[in-house]
């Protein structure tokens, strides 16, 4: 994959696809962290004498006009950011944005709106590529949060166009992940998060490579579960319990360590902080939920931990949303590093970990990449 330092782009229509996928407030961006970290590949471009067309998606609008998922809000942060000023244009392909790309001098820059306002983004609709692919000489991939969807912005355009490269970002989230590839070992997992599905994959790569498994957060009720213990009302797709039960097979068979919590914080609902107990993992009451790992599971991954030369870790341990109930992710994330090991955190929530990891030791990546494979250019 060609790097961007190798393009010419002196002049060039460069269209950047770019992950803006941030949270809004109150129709402002809440948290500038996406913004930020595609911030050098920007300026390079600029100073390379760039066009610079950048795209992005926003939250799922499913192909329609959301107005409260316009980027509109995005330029807004994203000039402040660079602090240059940033054009706006209130639709992706067509010709009105094609006139305003026209327009475009060297070392400007125009932001698209919301590139899933078109079905055709997620469909990979080859005319929607080929709509995109018009406004632009050069194609860069630096959205590394989406770079395992296949879809028009990410792999039909570059299917499209014959110059194209990575993005800065890209790449320094490649080199970080490589490290994974070939782990120091001991290597050791952290899984948690809310859901099962869509990190079957993940689990079931990483239950083969890792050398300890350590399991938290909602992932764990399908553990619970499989073991045949009750979990009350916990969160539970009945269906991939037995993933869980084929992991544990898998675990026992080839001598690797996994870790179950071995408590649990239970609550009647996620806003239930006061009604809060902390129960063994074989004691989840019918009318309860897990809302966090306990202490005692806290000192038992510590402990697990100490002696990994590698760890990576997707997924809070808790609803991490709603304090007190993360406890559990907080105190993982100021663990980790502390810790000697070369540490990579991937997932959506890893904006959270990296806030607390005053260290920046935590390389920041995205889970579904790694075991998915990179399929754009
Ligand atoms: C993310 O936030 O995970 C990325 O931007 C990808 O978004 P998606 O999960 O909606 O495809
Ligand atoms: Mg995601």
């Amino acid at each position: 994959m060609r790097s961007l330092k190798d393009l010419n782009l002196n002049g060039q229509r460069l269209l950047l696809r770019v992950d803006f996928n941030v949270p809004l407030s109150e129709g402002r961006v809440a948290d500038r962290t996406r913004i930020e970290e595609t911030l050098p590949t920007v300026r390079l471009a600029l100073e390379a004498g760039a066009r610079v067309i950048c795209a992005s998606h926003l939250g799922k609008p499913k192909g329609k006009v959301r107005p409260e998922l316009s980027l509109a809000p995005v330029a807004v942060a994203f000039a402040e950011a660079l602090r240059r000023p940033v054009r706006f244009v209130e639709d992706c392909v067509g010709p009105e944005v094609e006139k305003l790309v026209e327009k475009l001098a060297p070392g400007e820059i125009l932001l698209l709106e919301n590139l899933r306002f078109h079905a055709g983004e997620e469909s990979n609709d080859p005319g929607f590529a080929g709509s995109l692919a018009r406004l632009a000489d050069v194609y860069v991939d630096d959205a590394f949060g989406a770079a395992h969807r296949a879809h028009a912005s990410i792999v039909g355009v570059p299917a499209i166009l014959s110059a194209k490269g990575a993005g800065l970002l890209l790449e320094k989230e490649i080199r970080g992940l490589s490290r994974l590839l070939d782990p120091e070992r001991p290597f050791a997992a952290i899984l948690g998060g809310a859901k099962i599905s869509g990190k079957i994959d993940a689990l079931r790569a990483l239950a083969r490579r890792a050398d300890a498994l350590l399991v938290g957060g909602g992932m764990a009720n399908h553990f619970v579960r499989a073991l045949g213990l009750p979990v009350g009302r916990s969160l539970l797709e009945e269906d991939k319990v037995p993933v869980a039960r084929e992991i544990l097979d898998l675990c026992r068979a080839e001598g690797k360590t996994i870790a179950l919590p071995s408590d649990f914080v239970v609550a009647k609902s996620v806003d239930d902080a006061k009604g809060a107990a902390t129960v063994g993992i074989s004691k989840i009451p019918d009318d309860r939920m897990t809302v966090d790992v306990g202490q005692k599971t806290l000192e038992q991954f510590e402990r697990l931990l100490e002696p990994a030369a590698t760890v990576f870790w997707n997924g809070p341990m808790g609803v991490f949303e709603h304090p007190p109930f993360d406890r559990g992710t907080m105190a993982l994330a100021l663990l980790l590093p502390e810790s000697d090991a070369v540490t990579v955190v991937g997932g959506g929530e890893s904006a959270v970990h990296a806030r607390v990891d005053g260290r920046r030791r935590v390389s920041r990546v995205h889970h579904d990449w790694y075991i998915a494979g990179h399929r754009g250019a």
